[in-house]
């Protein structure tokens, strides 16, 4: 198995909690196809997926207890990947074992430690307590994207792009050929903490049109104000409000979007989406957040995206021209190659035609 140039020591999500029961999961987490299964106690577990006696699939096999028996000749592995029985055979070899990999479920997803095992730490897990808070509603997704998970992470971490790949649902009302100086003013901070970059996008006294419109009553003006968080290796943690004129706000989502590498050109794309109006009875509701999304994301995100890859796939190595708005996608690359440098691994190519641009 090739090995991917990932950042190690870290968590990275693998499954939405609902994904993964009784029934094996196979799914190729940093390049490592990993199988994960339910055992009866409700603990998630994540093992290599292959049996090393005749490398079948264990994701093809059966949870018996905790343990999780292989469907070709019935050897069972327990969930620290090591064999515990052989039909007709007492003796097992020490080295009849597979990776183990440690997993921890928060906030309706599943973890899974990348690296040292012993070093996992589930401190460091990305904080979202909005997904179990009183008085909120949430709507879990999961798409399978043809692109390394740099380019589907920086697509959320630039704002900027909404008013015109989405101009025909969540929009501001906007002339699209408007210069700087007739568009509605736009202010943008950013800070970085250590690992952590924070983010702080407002665009004052806009229109808004469509989805946008549809949730907040009425077109506005209002500021919309879009709150970003981003931990490595790529959680894009999002807040987005409408504030009324006299500074009231009725509307705050938050949009938790996690990339995890499948392969070089693919990832697993989750999104958390958390909202405190409309629903169950009133509009929006979690039918309407989930047509909405998957409307918006398969629609016009996921295609662009997928496109870019072929794109550099097809021209090979050139840089990138970053602009002031992408203020958080540059500081965000920043604090990538820095990590990437202290683990000793090279920049992969979506870090460094950013890096070499500035
Ligand atoms: S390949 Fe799994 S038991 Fe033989
Ligand atoms: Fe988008």
């Amino acid at each position: 198995m090739q090995k991917m140039q990932v950042l190690e020591n870290i968590w990275y999500c693998a499954a939405h909690s609902a994904e993964v029961s009784d029934k094996p999961l196979a799914r190729i987490i940093c390049g490592m196809p990993m199988v994960f299964y339910r055992g009866e106690s409700g603990t998630p577990a994540a093992l290599e997926d292959r049996c090393p006696h005749r490398q079948a699939p264990l994701s093809m096999g059966n949870v018996i207890g905790e343990d999780l028996q292989c469907d070709y000749h019935g050897f069972i592995y327990n969930n620290k990947g090591s064999c515990v029985h052989i039909p007709r055979q007492d003796a097992i070899s020490a080295n009849n074992k597979i990776q183990a990999f440690t997993t921890v479920e928060r906030w309706g997803f599943i973890w899974v430690w990348w690296g040292n095992q012993e070093k996992a730490d589930p401190s460091t897990i990305p904080d979202l307590p909005w997904t179990e808070e009183d008085g909120r509603r949430v709507e879990y997704f999961y798409w399978r994207v043809k692109a390394n998970h740099q380019l589907m992470a920086d697509n959320l971490l630039d704002v900027s792009h909404v008013d015109f790949l989405h101009k025909n649902s969540i929009a501001s009302k906007i002339d699209p050929t408007a210069k700087e100086s007739e568009a509605p003013k736009v202010t943008i901070e950013t800070n970085v903490d250590g690992n952590t970059v924070h983010s702080l996008r407002i665009v004052h006294k806009t229109l808004l049109a469509g989805i946008t419109a549809a949730w907040h009553g009425s077109e506005g003006p209002i500021n919309r104000i879009s709150t970003g968080k981003w931990e490595a290796p790529n959680s894009c943690i999002l807040k987005l409000q409408f504030e009324d004129m006299d500074g009231t706000i009725n509307e705050t989502i938050n949009l938790d979007h996690i990339m995890t590498p499948e392969t070089d050109g693919s990832c697993h794309y989750f999104l958390d989406w958390t909202w405190d109006f409309g629903g169950p009875d009133g509009y929006p509701n979690n039918e309407d957040v989930h047509e909405e999304q998957c409307g918006i994301i398969e629609g016009d995100d996921i295609p662009i995206v997928e496109a870019q890859q072929d794109t550099l796939e097809l021209f090979g190595k050139v840089q990138d021209i970053p602009v002031k708005q992408d203020k958080f996608v540059i500081e965000v690359h920043r604090v990538l190659q820095r990590m990437y440098e202290e683990q000793g691994l090279g920049l992969p190519p979506e870090v460094d035609r950013m890096a070499a641009a500035e």
